[in-house]
């Protein structure tokens, strides 16, 4: 196993890269991430590894999918570590432009997907998913992978990339992985960073709340807002959080659903004192 990637900055390197990989037969897998590296990032890393055989990670902190309240200042940057867990997880290149490589002087075109993009996040978070659509299709243009690796984490932003990608005919195909989460439940993310120790634990409720979705649900429970209250008030147990959505959705077009089904999913976006922080799960009856 590689403990050493090729670290690349441009684009136009990027893409003669990875042309000549596929040229020598390669199968070329991307793993989009904005660093801060943890065991989430690093399955798609490995299922990369397994199932493509030329892996470039790009660790880039979008500017755009940032609102002007957001944390893109603070959001954590941690280079040096972030090559060596994804050489070790398997990746030949890391991708690492500066935002002036992706967003140059005057730079004015930008990509929306209609239909999904304005619930949810997109609702809480104007401009975020026109922020995620834009970079992912310039990603996709500058490193053309056979295959693209999402996580279940980011449910809404999964949707949305496997839906660009179809509307738009990219030439690749989108994997989604399941969400990797901490001993206790807490789904892992760079944010989780932010947390302090009192925060970090009553955390856990946004997990808590979705498994006893699942629970009520198993039970026969189908209505969603019977199943909505019961996770509300998981949640609301935890003095240092406020809930910003919650929602039971059909999985593909993200609409609110009055009887939960088997694939439904619920979605839950919880402020933990100052950190805000989202979570999912796919409903089976
Ligand atoms: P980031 O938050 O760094 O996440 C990169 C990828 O890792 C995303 O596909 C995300 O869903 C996945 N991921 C994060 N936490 C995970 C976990 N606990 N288990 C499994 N997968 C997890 O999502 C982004 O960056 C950006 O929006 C990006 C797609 C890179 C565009 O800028």
């Amino acid at each position: 196993m590689p403990q050493c990637v090729r670290i690349i900055d441009n684009c136009v390197e990027m893409l003669s890269c990875t042309r000549d990989a596929r040229r020598a037969g390669r199968v070329v897998g991307l793993v989009p991430t904005m660093g801060a590296l943890h065991d989430g990032h690093l399955s798609l890393i490995r299922a990369a590894r397994n199932e493509t055989n030329f892996v470039v990670v790009s660790i880039f902190v979008n500017p755009t999918q940032f609102g002007p309240n957001e944390d893109l200042d603070r959001y954590p940057r941690m280079r040096e570590q972030d090559r060596k867990l994804a050489a070790e997880a398997g990746a030949d290149v890391t991708f690492e432009p500066q935002p002036a490589e992706m967003y140059p002087e005057g730079y004015a075109t930008y990509v929306y997907q209609e239909s999904l993009a304005g619930r949810l996040e997109g609702e809480k978070r104007p401009n975020h998913f026109r922020g995620v659509c834009t970079v992912c299709t310039k990603l996709f243009n500058v490193v053309e992978p056979d295959i693209a690796y999402f996580g279940q984490k980011d449910y809404q932003q999964s949707v949305i990339v496997r839906r660009i990608v179809r509307d738009l005919n990219m030439p690749l195909e989108i994997k989604i992985l399941p969400t990797v989460r901490e001993r206790d439940g807490l789904a892992m993310s760079s944010r989780n960073t932010y947390l302090n120790p009192q925060e970090r634990q009553q955390a856990t409720c946004l997990s808590r709340a979705l498994s006893l979705a699942q629970q009520r649900v198993s039970r026969g429970e189908t209505e969603s807002p019977k199943v909505l209250a019961a996770m509300l008030e998981e949640i609301e147990k935890e003095p240092l959080s406020r809930i910003d959505y919650a929602e039971i959705v059909h999985p593909d077009t993200l609409e609110p659903v009055n009887q939960v089904e088997t694939g439904s999913v619920a979605l839950l976006a919880v402020h933990i004192g100052g950190t805000r922080l989202i979570d999912n799960a796919i409903l089976r009856l």
